[in-house]
């Protein structure tokens, strides 16, 4: 199976439920702890051996393309000041053999939207998605774990996660078959629904591993849920032609989107960060948390 080498980044979203912080800068280079939440996702996609990177912007995005751009003024004021260690944390956001690339989505239609813009960039092979507001702690990476399934069956593969049967007005849900080892095949896909009519508890969260198939069912879609064309709409109507694959990764994912789930991300990355984390778990020890180590 050829291998999968271009990850798109959909990172036109508006951010409202980060207002006044969205207002100027985009949600996806909000910091966990130091690293932005498109750095975390961009280092998963190159962690899963993707080398190029595309990345579908929209109005106030710009902060996105500068930090993966070279910063000369800040280099060459790094090395003036005989800051070495800045200088290599600056100079290795991305690594040299990783592209990027910056398609616009001039409207924020919907995700299945902002896919259909990167269609020129993707071509007609797989490509990953990765919605950087989900940060997820896993090893090997989520995405890694998704490529395995790719290069095993051959067909498009989207994340899953249970969550508690009240939460899934917030989620797209799955309906799923199981087959031989841990395969699910998905029968079915509904985005919002309402806990009573949804089919399972399996929530889709934000990885996929699609096949170019996926253009042309997105073309069709219409408006759905929110008025926005939904990538759930496209893979519901992929999988009457294709197979697609749930996985339910090993791994903790954090809602970055929302403003529990981002608090609960840098907890947990603060705690095991080399720098901060020894301090910072005293610290919530004193404050009365116990912590394992
Ligand atoms: P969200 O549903 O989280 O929307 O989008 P949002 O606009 O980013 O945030 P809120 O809900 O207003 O707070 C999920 C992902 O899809 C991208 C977003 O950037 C985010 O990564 N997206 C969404 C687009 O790129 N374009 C769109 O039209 C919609």
């Amino acid at each position: 199976m050829a291998k999968i080498t271009k990850a798109v980044f959909p990172v036109a979203g508006m951010g409202t439920r980060f207002l006044p912080a969205t207002k100027a800068s985009p949600k996806e280079m909000m910091p966990v702890v130091d690293k932005p939440l498109i750095q975390h996702a961009v280092e998963e996609a190159v962690a899963a051996g993707m080398t190029e990177m595309i990345f579908v912007t929209g109005r106030g995005k710009r902060a996105i393309e500068d930090h993966f751009d070279t910063a000369y003024e800040l280099e060459t004021e790094l090395t003036g000041r005989g800051k070495r260690e800045l200088l290599s944390v600056v100079q290795n956001v991305i690594p040299r053999r990783v592209s990027c690339t910056y398609v616009r989505q001039p409207q924020a239609l919907g995700l299945g939207h902002a896919i259909l813009c990167a269609m020129p960039v993707v071509g007609n092979v797989p490509f990953a998605v990765v919605l950087a507001d989900d940060l997820i702690d896993a090893d090997p990476p989520a995405l890694a774990q998704m490529a395995a399934v790719y290069k095993d069956a051959g067909c498009s593969v989207v994340a899953v996660q249970k969550i508690p049967r009240r939460q899934t007005r917030q989620y797209g849900i799955v309906e799923t078959k199981r087959r031989a080892g841990a395969r699910q095949r998905i029968t079915g896909i509904v985005e919002k629904p309402d806990p009573r009519r949804a089919p399972s508890n399996l929530a889709v969260v934000g990885r996929y591993v699609l096949t170019p198939a996926i253009f042309r069912h997105l073309r069709r879609v219409k408006p759905g849920a929110g008025g926005e064309i939904q990538l759930t709409d496209g893979i519901a109507s992929l999988l009457r032609e294709e197979e697609v694959l749930a996985c339910e990764f090993d791994g903790t994912r954090y809602d970055c989107g929302s403003k529990l789930g981002y608090l609960q991300a840098n907890l947990a990355f603060a705690m095991k960060h080399p720098e901060v984390g020894p301090e910072f778990r005293n610290y919530m020890r004193k404050m009365g948390c116990r912590i394992r180590n």
